[in-house]
């Protein structure tokens, strides 16, 4: 059975249930599964017709262990996670017309039209099951720059056996995203907008990674996340990876590059693991906003924290790419001491400098390029120009960077992640377009709805935000005790 550890070392080794629960290890460290499953070229070749749900099932199985799921609650499971998404593909690609051999791969058509619903539909209906199974109830808290907090706000609305707890930095995201969370009418749905966050989301993991450290706390309300830190997200987001690739190539084997919006890696770390695997992709190419950690990470071999720039491309203003220590677990032969190290040098001084070698193992197969908005701007306009195509600001980042690097990414298939809906930022599609009419692409009809809902949440300030927390949560929490006994 595949056991999952703590890449800092900590503890003992968990099953996939345990993992998926807690969400952080419990010396604070991220889970990984002990050795990553390999897939041969002909197994891929099998699967190229695959649709996306049965290729992750097929994906999934490598995961998880059969006599904790069976294959038809899996199924079940995967079923129900993306038979809401609006396009019968799940998630289309398409090529550009413009740009002959690059495609769009389209992963925002899930209920608040961002990827983050192709990993948080099936990971909350994982946990679901789990928690009926165990009759167990948790508090769920996540942070968001975005688009974690609707995507995880809807897929939990209504759920027996989950509250949800949603940070998101009061003014730094979009009103679409903040009403795609405060307009929710179920009880088991608290959004909280935070006031004075100046490095935006990575404030409130901080925040977030405090509470978990309260043991008592966080035993009283069962405390656990569905950010990009939990096993479960990184394990979900391999599959489009490899179904991106089996689409797209003629046969498996050829090459292709991979270009990705990214702030927190979490995304890519499943691209990166999926090419452990045994996908074979050729580049995976990191496309940074001005917030370039992840640029400096691997184009300078250092990871360091930089004053938060706020840009156009809003929900990748993330400073610390958490999953890049999940990563490099990978690339140093599962060296946990080192991780630890690293880690913590980070923690003391802000900033850790990798030497050549370290750089060497985990920059393999990737480059990385930082875009300016004018050039995030400039692309959503100049495709909308040439075909009529709508790219959102994150895309567009990809997009960019793909047009840039174009020297390096020449001869063969490139694909753009396209992690966003237009709709999730009308003011920046203005601003691109320079027309006060929005072109219909940059509308959705439950961005629309939303407008017409009242607002709920709560608000706070960052300086109170964890004795907040702990005071609402534990109030919250002991009110459903009593109505549970009462029932
Ligand atoms: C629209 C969008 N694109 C890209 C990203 C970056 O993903 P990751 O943090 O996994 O790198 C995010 C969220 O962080 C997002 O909301």
């Amino acid at each position: 059975m595949l056991q999952y550890i703590s890449n800092k070392g900590g503890g003992d080794p968990v099953d996939l249930e345990t993992a998926i629960l807690d969400g952080y290890a419990t010396d604070g460290g991220l889970y990984v599964p002990e050795y990553l499953p390999k897939i041969s070229a002909d197994q891929l070749a099998k699967w190229k017709s695959l649709s996306y749900p049965a290729l992750a099932f097929e994906i999934l199985s490598l995961f998880i262990d059969r006599a904790a799921i069976s294959a038809e609650e899996l199924r079940q499971i995967i079923q129900r996670s993306y038979q809401t998404f609006e396009k019968e593909e799940v998630i289309p690609i398409k090529e550009l017309e413009s740009r002959p051999e690059t495609y769009i791969m389209e992963l925002f058509y899930g209920s608040t039209l961002s990827f983050k619903d192709v990993g948080l539909s099936f990971l909350i209906n994982l946990v679901d099951f789990f928690l009926q199974r165990k009759k167990k109830r948790l508090s769920i808290i996540v942070a968001t720059t975005g688009d974690t907090g609707p995507a995880a706000a809807s897929y939990i609305a209504g759920k027996s056996t989950l509250d949800a707890w949603v940070l998101y930095p009061k003014g730094l995201i979009t009103e679409e995203q903040e009403r795609q969370m405060t307009t929710l009418t179920q009880q088991n749905v608290h959004p909280v907008g935070v006031y004075h966050c100046p490095d935006g989301g990575d404030d409130l993991d901080l925040v977030i990674s405090q509470l978990y450290a309260n043991q008592g706390f966080k035993e009283k309300v069962n405390l656990s996340s569905v950010n990009s830190l939990n096993w479960g997200r990184i394990m979900i987001q391999t599959v489009h990876y490899f179904y991106g690739y089996l689409q797209v190539v003629d046969e498996v084997g050829d090459d292709l590059s991979m270009v990705v919006p990214s702030g927190g890696f979490g995304n890519l770390c499943a691209g990166g693991i999926a090419r452990k695997m045994g996908l074979p992709v050729k580049q995976l190419v990191i496309a940074n906003n001005k917030n370039a950690c992840l640029h400096r990470i691997f184009s300078v071999g250092r990871f360091s924290k930089a004053p938060l720039h706020e840009t156009v491309s809003s929900a990748i203003d993330i400073l610390i790419p958490i999953n890049f220590w999940r990563y490099l677990y990978f690339c140093v032969n599962g060296d946990t001491a080192r991780i630890k190290q690293w880690t913590e040098e980070f923690d003391r001084s802000g900033s850790v400098q990798f030497d050549q070698e370290i750089h060497q193992a985990y920059s393999d197969g990737y480059l990385s390029m930082s875009i300016s908005d004018d050039m995030t701007i400039s692309t959503i306009k100049d495709v909308y120009e040439s075909e009529q195509y709508l790219l959102d600001p994150h895309t567009a980042v990809s997009v960019a960077v793909a047009n840039s690097l174009t020297g390096q990414l020449a001869h063969h298939k490139v694909i753009c992640l396209s992690t966003a809906h237009p709709a999730k930022f009308p003011g920046i599609i203005q601003r691109a377009l320079g027309s006060k009419m929005l072109p219909e692409d940059a509308t959705h009809p439950s961005i629309e709805t939303a407008k017409r809902r009242c607002q709920k949440g709560y608000t706070a300030d960052l300086a109170h935000l964890e004795e907040a927390l702990l005071h609402s949560m534990s109030a919250h929490w002991e009110e459903n005790e009593i109505r549970t006994t009462e029932d």
